[in-house]
């Protein structure tokens, strides 16, 4: 007889190998410190190039003494229960009201997780006669929310995918669902792409989603608090805030705390706040976590400093790893993806990579196949506005030794280049 836990014991699944081996170095290793530039990483101090702390605003003091306070007069319980049943307060409120001003929408509303919010969200609107359109690209809750929604009939709506920030794609996809089209089409993309550090076509897709009447979700999970004016996000940044339907953001990144939202129409708002079974049935967001999010929200807003301080701290690392030969993603957001060819060798290179950085001082997230084409490693760097330009100078220093100790060649051919264009056009 089969045991639902054999699987347990072999090397499958994700990471499997790593998981066989019991390896807390490349997978799950253990970070201690507060977020920031420099984390010690098993024993060892590195530059951290691997948090998404963009505006530098993870242990910043007075929000902490917000959440201090809010812990005196709530503790860890408060709120108890769903929103829907006792766990609704008047700061719930407040802050939804502040984020929808925030992103200029009517109405916005709280998840505890950006990824259960996307998945809420999604799975709430779209039911067996609906056709989401999804960026190849797009974060896994955007795709787990796609492939998770089903409606009352217990039939799902269609997914179907778009080549990455291909509009051509976009609009054969919009025009083949036309044809038959029984329900409602959503279109679902990341702001900035997460991994890959590019933007999606926003003025592309809002443009086509009028002209073939299709709503427009984005999960800007990577662009609030970084784009646009006061950060209010990439649809901002592009123009188009007012021609997108759900504008969703996580505080897990810029905001540096925990939870997401959603902003749209007040309708829109209040379906989704009735029907999200991510929300209805799980506690409300704490406490600690809404006081301290007012404000962090202020801060957000009044953060043009630290944003600039982000940007050009990503302008430096580019420039200096650049100078060394690699070849480094399009900069629309501070996001630094940078390739390193493998050829052949795929598991070594990055592995070899990695652990020298590591032990060398430098912490940042490898990336290989399926993610990106074979025969490259990424190294996906996030740049912040913590870091100084000692920080940059001293990693652009590590990957030159590991350069010339490791005699690992950074350059690019045609091929490899044009596999990486490949990631970013789809
Ligand atoms: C694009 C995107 N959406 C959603 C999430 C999930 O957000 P959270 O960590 O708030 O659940 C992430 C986090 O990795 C993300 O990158």
């Amino acid at each position: 007889m089969i045991d639902i836990f054999d699987k347990c014991a072999t090397d499958e699944g994700y990471f499997g190998r790593f998981r066989a081996a019991k390896d807390r170095f490349f997978t799950l290793p253990v970070l201690d410190d507060i977020p920031g530039p420099r984390m010690n990483c098993q024993g060892k101090e590195t530059i951290m190039w691997s948090v998404n702390n963009y505006i530098g605003l993870a242990g910043d003091a007075d929000i902490q003494e917000a959440a201090i306070q809010a812990a005196r007069t709530w503790s860890v319980s408060g709120p108890m229960g769903s929103r829907m049943m006792s766990g609704t307060t008047q700061d719930h409120l407040n802050l939804e009201k502040a984020l929808a001003a925030y992103s200029q929408k009517e109405d916005a509303f709280l998840f505890n997780y950006g990824y259960m919010g996307v998945l809420g969200i999604v799975t709430s609107l779209c039911g067996p006669d609906d056709v989401l359109i999804v960026d190849k690209l797009a974060h896994a809750c955007i795709v787990d929310a796609a492939f998770s929604a089903k409606g009352g009939q217990g039939g799902r709506p269609m997914v179907r995918f778009f080549r990455h920030n291909d509009m051509a794609d976009l609009e054969s996809v919009l025009k083949s669902v036309n044809k038959t089209r029984k329900g409602g089409v959503m279109i679902l993309c990341e702001g900035v792409y997460g991994m890959t550090g590019d933007l999606a076509d926003l003025p592309g897709i809002t443009a086509l989603a009028r002209r073939y009447e299709a709503r427009v979700f984005i999960d800007d999970a990577h662009g609030i608090g970084v784009m646009g004016t006061q950060g209010r996000g990439t649809a901002d940044f592009f123009g188009v805030q007012n021609d997108i339907d759900i504008y969703f953001g996580t505080f897990a990144k810029a905001f540096a705390s925990i939870g997401g939202y959603s902003a749209s129409s007040e309708q829109v708002r209040d379906w989704i706040a009735f029907n999200s079974r991510t929300q209805v049935f799980a506690k409300a967001l704490p406490m600690i976590y809404v006081k301290a999010l007012q404000l962090t929200l202020e801060k957000i807003i009044a953060g043009n400093d630290r944003r600039a301080l982000m940007w050009e701290r990503s302008r430096r690392l580019r420039e200096k790893l650049s100078a060394l030969g690699l070849h480094i993603g399009p900069g629309e957001s501070p996001i630094c993806a940078v390739f390193i060819p493998a050829g052949e060798h795929l598991e070594e290179i990055i592995m070899r990579v990695l652990t020298y950085l590591r032990q060398n001082g430098v912490f940042c997230t490898g990336v290989m196949w399926p993610v990106i084409p074979p025969g490259l490693v990424m190294l996906r760097m996030i740049p912040t506005a913590a870091h100084s330009e000692a920080d940059v100078d001293e990693t652009a220093e590590i990957f030159q030794s590991m350069r010339d100790e490791l005699k690992i060649k950074f350059a690019l051919n045609e091929e490899e280049i044009a596999k990486v264009r490949k990631i970013y056009r789809g």
